[in-house]
């Protein structure tokens, strides 16, 4: 009886085993391992010509299918990223700003900060408006304003980050938080600044 019992759980165990590398191998070549291989190193290659590469390589490589080989995706994908790490940032350091138990001169830095912050979000976003709309008759003016303001959008994160505090706990996890921010934002415009030269 027993043996029988366990032969049946075995049968079953195999039967799910072959499901699920039937399913893997099938998610597999829906993309093909080695055009994700490709698309992956083609991500990594044009990271390490930025400033901060293993973030770059970190930020973006779960985007591979959608960037493939594009210099354009991937300046794309770059600041979807970073607008939403920008946004989700603000939107924590909302809450702690309104948290009980805050210093005053650390909500005044919170709030002076966000106000930066916020001015970045708006720069991301219009930067990714225009990311949309490039055509061969617009792309060298449609590329110089996004990188004025891709450039604004670090200045002011820069800005944001220098005016906290470093000797309180949460002066120092919120600009750790926001130099991030900064990093992956000078990824984004060093990956702007290639796909730009790219026909400029
Ligand atoms: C950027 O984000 C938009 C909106 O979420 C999305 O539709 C688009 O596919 C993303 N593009 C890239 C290249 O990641």
């Amino acid at each position: 009886m027993e043996g029988s019992s366990s032969n049946h759980m075995l049968k079953y165990f195999l039967i799910l085993l072959a499901i699920f590398s039937y399913l893997n191998s099938s998610s597999a070549s829906r993309h093909g391992p080695s055009k994700i291989a490709a698309d992956r190193r083609f991500i990594k290659t044009s990271c390490s010509s930025t400033t901060y590469p293993t973030l770059c390589y970190k930020s973006l490589a779960r985007h591979a299918s959608l960037i493939q080989t594009s210099p354009k995706l991937l300046a794309h994908a770059s600041l979807n990223v970073t607008l939403a790490m920008a946004k989700s940032t603000s939107a924590v350091m909302l809450k702690m700003s309104k948290s009980p138990g805050m210093k005053p001169r650390e909500v005044d830095a919170m709030q002076d900060c966000l106000e930066e912050l916020s001015d970045s979000v708006d720069e991301l976003r219009k930067s990714i408006g225009e990311m949309g709309l490039i055509k061969a008759s617009n792309f060298e003016l449609t590329m110089s304003d996004i990188q004025t303001w891709v450039s604004a959008a670090l200045t002011d994160e820069t800005t944001c980050s220098d005016g906290f505090e470093k000797n309180t706990v949460n002066g120092k996890v919120v600009r750790a938080q926001i130099v991030k921010i900064a990093h992956m934002t000078s990824n984004a415009l060093a990956l702007i600044n290639s796909y730009a030269s790219l026909r400029g």
